[in-house]
């Protein structure tokens, strides 16, 4: 459970109140459209408390990277659209002209300040910079559960200068992965995928403290086969981890936790729509094929895990689900957990996508909005975006 302050704890009636939202939405390449408009509808439930309560808001959120200037534009469109309000844009943040629209803005009125990625101070978390945002307001709501775990101006410097508290979203997370790691409905399985062993040893570590079994999937497989002394034929494997994955097995034997590894898997000699595959058991990979999706016997070997678990919480895809000709394996595991009993718990970032891609979000207990700070919290990390703010 979450133990900070929120928005409920706090009297924003009248008050200027600054969100940080995570609307690091994604852009069409082309268009520059909206694909996925999820964190923004997120959002939605503290911004309407805020202005049935009264209080002028003003929402701050990066996009992109530092230097890719990317606008908000399209997000105050959206988000004008969902609240069914004017939502004013304020494109330049330190202009007279913004602090004049700020200075005047009426209670239940809302503004979006520009990219605050369009200033390199923003993830140096520059003080003067964070002392600027936080200029314009009475309290800060922290709701970019996405951005938890960077600790920038306008997610943790802002904190040391207004009042700080969470919003609905943040709760929302934290209960929902806190209580399905940290408290859960057992047995807890653990479906862990992604291409690289280097980027998950702490989530794996950690949940193996945790979970009753971990089902391993993706290309990291294969630095575990490749460990256990299998033929991997072309298959990404990191040479550099193959003792961290012997380790990680081991690991699994002293905490008597069942990690299971993919037996079968659809190989092909390139990663494209029009390859030519073939099923293989996983250990015997010819030359020239890679592994790019788990196998039928996975599939179902998986499945059976996750019909008696009480509780899945799944990080990383299991094929190149990108690829329709790799994705059965993911579709397969996303449906399972999708009509399964136990609760669901789908850590954000590629899989959340998958999910998405699936249309199978609704019929998940939880889709978390944050890749990184999901992972990070997996990992048992602090998130100071959340650390920063008032204690209940
Ligand atoms: C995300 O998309 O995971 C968050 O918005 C954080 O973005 P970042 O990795 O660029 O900080």
């Amino acid at each position: 459970m979450l133990n900070k302050k929120s928005v409920e704890d706090i009297d924003v009636s009248h008050k200027k109140v600054l969100v940080r939202c995570d609307f690091n939405v994604p852009l069409d390449k082309n268009t520059g459209e909206i694909t996925s408009d999820k964190r923004i509808v997120e959002s939605l439930k503290t911004i309407k408390y805020l202005i049935e309560h009264n209080a002028k808001v003003i929402l701050c959120s990066h996009i992109g990277k530092t230097g890719q200037n990317k606008s908000l534009e399209k997000v105050s469109v959206r988000l004008s659209e969902l609240l069914g309000n004017q939502v004013i844009f304020i494109k330049e943040i330190f202009s007279d002209e913004a602090k004049k629209v700020i200075e005047s803005i009426n209670d239940g009125e809302v503004v979006l300040l520009e990219n605050t990625r369009m200033f390199e101070e923003e993830e140096k978390n520059d003080e003067e910079f964070a002392k600027k945002l936080a200029s314009f307001a009475e309290i800060f709501v922290n709701d970019a559960f996405g951005s938890a775990h960077r600790a920038h101006a306008s997610t943790e410097g802002v904190t040391h200068f207004l009042p700080s508290v969470c919003g609905f979203l943040i709760k929302k997370e934290i209960d929902a992965l806190d209580g399905g790691i940290n408290n859960p409905k057992r047995p807890l399985v653990a479906i862990v995928g992604g291409s690289k062993v280097s980027s998950k040893i702490d989530v794996l570590n950690s949940l193996l403290d945790k979970v009753d079994t971990l089902l391993i999937g993706g290309a990291m497989t294969y630095t575990f086969i490749k460990a256990q002394g299998g033929r991997i034929g072309n298959s990404l494997c990191e040479d550099d981890k193959l003792q961290v994955a012997a380790d990680i097995l081991n690991k699994g034997l002293e905490k008597e936790v069942r990690i299971l590894l993919p037996v079968d898997n659809v190989v092909a000699k390139e990663m494209s729509e029009n390859a030519d595959t073939i099923i293989t058991n996983i250990n015997e990979v010819p030359d020239g094929y890679m592994g790019l999706d788990i196998g039928p016997k996975t599939i179902e070997l998986y499945k059976q895990e996750i019909e008696v678990a009480n509780t899945v919480v799944w990080n990383g895809p299991v094929g190149v689900f990108e690829v329709n000709k790799f994705a059965k394996g993911t579709e397969e595991i996303a449906r399972a957990m999708s009509n399964s009993k136990a609760v669901t718990i789908i850590g954000g970032g590629d899989s959340a996508a998958a999910v998405e891609k699936f249309g199978l979000e609704e019929k998940m207990s939880h889709v978390s909005t944050g890749g990184g700070a999901s992972l990070e919290f997996m990992e048992g990390k602090k998130l100071p975006g959340i650390e920063a703010l008032l204690d209940k």
